[in-house]
């Protein structure tokens, strides 16, 4: 029998519930050794407890370190800062581990297998945002601030480069855009290089390339990358791009990770016009649970657990409508418990 390892749950908001209900039939049929502290966030933080990242649910993962995570909703525009962004900034998750495998074959792109690392904290992101009055218009101007720091970026650019080597990979390639943000993103490339020539030269090939054409090549040839590492917002939209590359956002899970304290979550969002329908596809979240695994150095289950969601959809054939097939949350799971008892 394992040790018990305690871990904060946040079921969040639409979907979430039923994926997580569904991450933890099949967390409990593998026997993982998770006790779980179940905490509120993002919407239902403010119904609840009027604070979209309530103190309890801080005080949770400050005390774990450890948290699954569903999706949680942030209002566009106005409204509440997002709980996702103030959880990174609160346990310093400086880094966004999202990988993207094919799961399912014979899609658009097949045999994908690449990652993409992304700044969680720094760039574009902080939040330094106004708008400037110009006669009656309020809105006239609207000004933001990126700030990228040495530290910043070597500490998640050593992340990376360490990953490559952990997990065997090739070739890491950093995407920026130093041609035109020669500052703000200029430092990132110039300490990227720097760090490959001081400490990994030799390791695994080093690469760059602006986030233009890199946005181009990942639909020509994805197969051309293997770690793709990069700045906050460029992070974001190329990890959206890859999970498009392997069946869409159902398909794919992520990791924050940072010196005090690890989350793990479903790339996707809330998804609201699904949410309560016994539609949504859950292998985000579980993949996303099997990174967890393999963070709390339970390989094996987590090995066990990506072959239950490969056969089941490939094997069994039970799918979701996402991916064109007829099956529910509900009949999913209840597959894929089938699968893992089995074997
Ligand atoms: P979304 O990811 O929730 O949905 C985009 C589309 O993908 C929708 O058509 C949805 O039905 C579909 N989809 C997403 N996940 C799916 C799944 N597991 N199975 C089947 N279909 C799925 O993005 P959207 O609509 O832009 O955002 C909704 C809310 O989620 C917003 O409040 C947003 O701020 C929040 N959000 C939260 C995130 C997080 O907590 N990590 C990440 C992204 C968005």
């Amino acid at each position: 029998m394992a040790t018990p390892i305690p871990a904060t749950l946040i079921p969040g908001d639409g979907i979430g519930p039923e994926i997580v209900d569904a991450t933890l039939a099949a967390l409990n049929a593998l026997g993982a050794p998770f006790v779980w502290d179940r905490q509120i966030a993002g919407l239902e933080g403010v119904t609840v407890a009027g604070d979209p990242l309530p103190a309890a649910t801080l005080a949770s993962i400050r005390q774990t370190r450890l948290a699954l995570k569903g999706p949680l909703e942030t209002p566009s525009g106005g409204g509440y800062r997002s709980s996702n962004v103030r959880l990174r900034e609160e346990f310093q998750l400086y880094a966004n581990l999202r990988p993207a495998l094919t799961v399912v074959p014979g899609g658009r792109f097949d045999k994908i297998d690449l990652v993409v690392v992304r700044e969680n904290l720094e760039g574009l992101y902080i939040g330094h945002e106004h708008f400037v009055q110009i006669d009656d218009d309020p809105h006239a101007v609207a000004m933001a601030t990126g700030i990228n720091t040495r530290a910043g970026s070597r500490r998640l650019l050593e992340f990376a480069f360490q990953h490559a080597v952990a997990t065997g990979r090739k070739k890491v390639t950093i995407v920026h855009k130093a041609n035109i943000m020669k500052a703000l993103t200029g430092i990132f490339l110039e300490t990227g290089l720097e760090l490959y020539e001081r400490k990994y030269k030799g390791q695994f090939t080093l690469d760059t390339v602006i986030i233009d054409a890199c946005a181009m090549k990942l639909v020509l040839n994805p197969w051309q990358f293997d770690v793709l590492v990069t700045t906050n917002l460029f992070g974001d939209i190329l990890s959206d791009l890859v999970a498009g590359l392997v069946g869409g956002l159902g398909m794919a899970p992520g990791a924050n990770i940072g010196a005090d304290a690890a989350i793990f979550e479903a790339v996707h969002g809330s998804a609201p016009d699904i949410a309560g329908q016994d539609k949504a596809n859950p292998t985000a979240l579980l993949l996303a649970s099997a990174m967890m695994l393999d963070h709390v150095q339970l390989p094996e289950m987590a090995t066990k657990l990506r072959r239950a969601i490969h056969d089941t959809l490939n094997v069994d054939m039970v799918r979701t409508g996402d991916l064109g097939g007829t099956a529910g949350t509900k009949a999913f799971t209840a597959a894929l418990v089938s699968r893992i008892n089995a074997g």
